[in-house]
């Protein structure tokens, strides 16, 4: 029996609705692959915040320490701004724990119809693989004249060459396990310096991988090709807002952005890894009880996947991708009149089948 220790934060809005379906869903697949779980829920969030001024204690990272990894739910409040709930929960998280890699697979399951006329279940097949900890998300800047009339921002990206190739490397190494090919998206005609490094580190790790095909996007163009030929791409690895951006395009191509998984992965396991749904807090569905918690299912399988145990995984995708080929339990996003918890019921019954 293999014990897994999680910290959860459900978080806010419907992260407290889809994550204990997560939970169920894990419980039933551990208890058929010998693998127990022992959950550390962490109430932090929006009423935390209400609470204490703050979105997570100052030791948070200390008390994450020791898991084996997170499941998070979604983190935001309309009444508190987005930087703050964001820059108090769950990018700290994803900084300090150095999750480089931030993968996001988009597939077109049999039963789920895309938006994009003429494809079916498994032609759109393609994971994008963000850049995690810096780039445009670093955080680095301020503001001068603050609030007055000529006020200024400063907001500085930042690429490292060591940013940039460990995540490059990331996607290469995901290629290798798929159809090898990987695309890499910058916007190096207009960014001369940080995309142009980008594109560098990008053509020498590609010389590492002769047996990988490789093309360089622009990300406009990628924009455009996500709609236009989203077939041909397998791995697509980009920087922290181009990778956040098309994730979403991805997602949506893919049917919804309420089957959308993702890890936030510390590759060298220093440090216990994140998984989540894509989708945020969802405030106009929040409390009607019909958010779909596959996108957190199809995570908590990646959580599996990452913490060495496949075949757990490999059980919990089969059930969610029966669920969603027999069409029985269909939450609104994908069309359906079904709730969290039918589509919950339904995911288990298959896992016990
Ligand atoms: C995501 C989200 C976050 C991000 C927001 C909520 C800060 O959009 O995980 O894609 O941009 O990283
Ligand atoms: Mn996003």
């Amino acid at each position: 029996m293999h014990t897994l220790k999680i910290a959860v934060i459900p978080g806010d809005g419907i992260g407290q609705e889809v994550v204990p379906p997560a939970q169920e869903a894990l419980e039933v697949a551990g208890q058929r692959h010998n693998i127990r779980f022992e959950w550390t829920p962490f109430d932090w969030g929006a009423d935390y915040y209400f609470k204490h001024g703050r979105m997570m204690p100052p030791t948070a990272l200390e008390l994450l320490a020791p898991h084996d990894a997170i499941l998070l739910g979604a983190v935001g409040h309309t009444d508190i701004p987005d930087n703050v709930t964001l820059n108090g929960l769950l990018l700290p998280i994803r900084r300090g724990f150095d999750q480089y890699a931030n993968v996001r697979p988009a597939v077109l399951f049999d039963g789920v119809e895309s938006p994009l006329k003429g494809y079916g279940p498994g032609q759109i097949d393609m994971v994008v693989v963000r850049e995690n900890t810096e780039g445009e998300y670093a955080q680095i800047g301020g503001f001068l004249y603050h609030h007055q009339p000529d006020e200024v921002a400063v907001q500085t990206s930042v690429f490292t060459r060591r940013g940039c190739e460990r995540v490059i490397r990331h996607a290469f190494e995901l290629a290798r396990g798929r159809r090898k090919r990987v695309a890499s998206i910058t916007k190096s005609n207009a960014q001369g310096y940080s995309m142009v490094l980008w594109d560098r580190v990008f053509q020498r790790v590609a010389s590492e991988y002769p047996d990988v095909a490789t093309e360089s996007l622009l990300v406009d163009a990628a924009a455009m090709n996500f709609v236009r030929r989203p077939a041909s791409f397998d791995v697509v690895v980009g920087s922290n807002l181009f990778g956040d951006i098309l994730s979403d395009l991805s997602a949506i191509v893919t049917g919804s952005i309420g089957l959308a998984a993702s890890a936030n992965l510390d590759p060298s396991r220093r440090f216990p890894s994140m998984f989540e749904p894509v989708h945020g807090t969802a405030p106009d569905i929040f409390g009607k009880g019909i958010a779909n918690p596959m996108a957190t299912m199809f995570s908590a399988a990646m959580m599996l996947d990452h913490l060495g145990h496949p075949a757990a995984a490999a059980d919990l995708n089969r059930a969610l991708r029966e669920v969603l080929a027999a069409r029985t339990a269909v939450t609104p996003d994908l069309g359906g009149t079904g709730t969290t918890r039918g589509v919950t019921a339904a995911v288990i019954e298959r896992l016990r089948a």
